[in-house]
């Protein structure tokens, strides 16, 4: 344990989650600012949290705080993670790391400049059965990977002022679900060179639906489909010459996995046991960085936080989404 201390920005549902998590992992949980006294203090007595601030400024500005989680809707991401390094603090950044490509660059580059870590919070990276599948691969265990397919689909709120569907809280499906499946197939197969994708949308100009094609450096192929209206099967599918990877539902939560031949037997099974949600890894992961003085790990580089905003885009571009204020953030 590196005794880094974790400050929490803002206190909706998934900043719950994570407090669990660390605490949880035995994390050092010390701070948490809110936009009213109220919500921090509510917030720090469920969690047993030492200091409770009734602003993001004072929170950052907390000398107690090592590290900051921030998990405010997307478009506050850029502004209060640069608040949170210009206080001279590492930053954990819940996903979609920015609203773009412009922000994310502009985060990473504060974040060089300064000598501090800035981390985009895709937990599913993280977890155990990622790591072996990782391995997997590294070793061949697939031969020549040609094709991924990963689904993020689920049953949210249609309420048109919802987080999901309010253009000026990010809403849309691709943001908050498509992420996943987008990242997972990078993390496979590299960068795309070329991406199609198509969408539909709903009243408030957010995207419920998206599906995307693309062929990446390798040559492999992938597909990904998100959707905010129904619970698809959420499973992932990794396909080789030699063999191919099943990932169970929730492929993008701790889960099982198989290693299938090509005449359906099974080569591995791969059963996951993960305390909580499983949020804790990516914080383990950010300390062990802090520890070894390092700004940015293999499992996901800030490079490719950045690139994987920059596809979004393309694909946002696509298929006609575009967030309040953006024409200027994008020059
Ligand atoms: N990793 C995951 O599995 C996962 C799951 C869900 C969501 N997320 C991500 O986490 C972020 C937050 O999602 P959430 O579901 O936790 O959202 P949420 O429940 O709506 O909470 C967001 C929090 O942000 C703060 N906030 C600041 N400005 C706000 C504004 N203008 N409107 C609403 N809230 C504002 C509020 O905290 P205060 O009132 O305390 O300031 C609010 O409680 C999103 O970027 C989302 O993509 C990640």
């Amino acid at each position: 344990m590196t005794g880094l201390r974790w400050g929490i920005l803002a206190t909706g549902g998934i900043a719950g989650a994570f407090a669990s998590d660390l605490r949880t992992a035995g994390l050092d949980l010390v701070a948490v600012g809110s936009r009213s006294q109220e919500s921090a203090d509510a917030f720090a007595a469920r969690f047993d949290i030492a200091h409770a601030h009734p602003s993001y400024e004072a929170l950052v500005s907390d000398p107690d705080v090592d590290i900051v989680y921030v998990s405010t809707p997307h478009p506050m991401h850029h502004e209060n993670a640069r608040l949170a390094l210009e206080h001279g603090k590492h930053v954990l950044v819940e996903k979609a790391f920015t609203l773009n490509r412009t922000q994310a660059e502009d985060l990473q580059q504060l974040a060089a400049e300064r000598g501090l870590l800035v981390m985009e919070a895709m937990w599913t990276r993280y977890l155990p059965h990622m790591v072996r599948i990782r391995e997997l691969l590294a070793d061949g265990a697939l031969g020549e990977i040609r094709a991924v397919s990963a689904d993020h689909t689920q049953q949210l709120p249609t309420d048109p002022a919802h987080r999901l569907n309010a253009l000026e809280l990010g809403g849309g499906a691709l943001l908050d679900l498509g992420i996943y499946p987008i990242s997972f197939v990078w993390d496979v197969l590299g960068a795309p060179t070329t991406i199609r994708a198509v969408g539909r949308l709903v009243e408030t100009g957010a995207d419920s639906e998206v599906a995307t094609v693309m062929i990446h450096e390798s040559g492999a192929v992938s597909t990904t489909l998100s959707s905010s209206r129904g619970a698809g099967p959420n499973a992932a599918s990794i396909v080789g010459t030699e063999a191919r990877i099943d990932i169970d539902r929730v492929w993008y939560t701790p889960t099982t996995f198989r290693v299938v031949r090509p005449d359906g037997t099974v080569q591995e099974e791969y059963v996951s046991e993960v305390e909580g949600r499983g949020m804790q890894y990516q914080a383990l992961a950010a300390e062990r960085l802090v520890r070894d003085g390092l700004l940015e790990g293999d499992i996901l580089p800030i490079a490719e936080s950045v690139a994987i905003m920059g596809a979004l885009d393309e694909i946002r571009a696509q298929i006609g989404v575009r967030y309040p204020g953006e024409e200027d953030d994008r020059g």
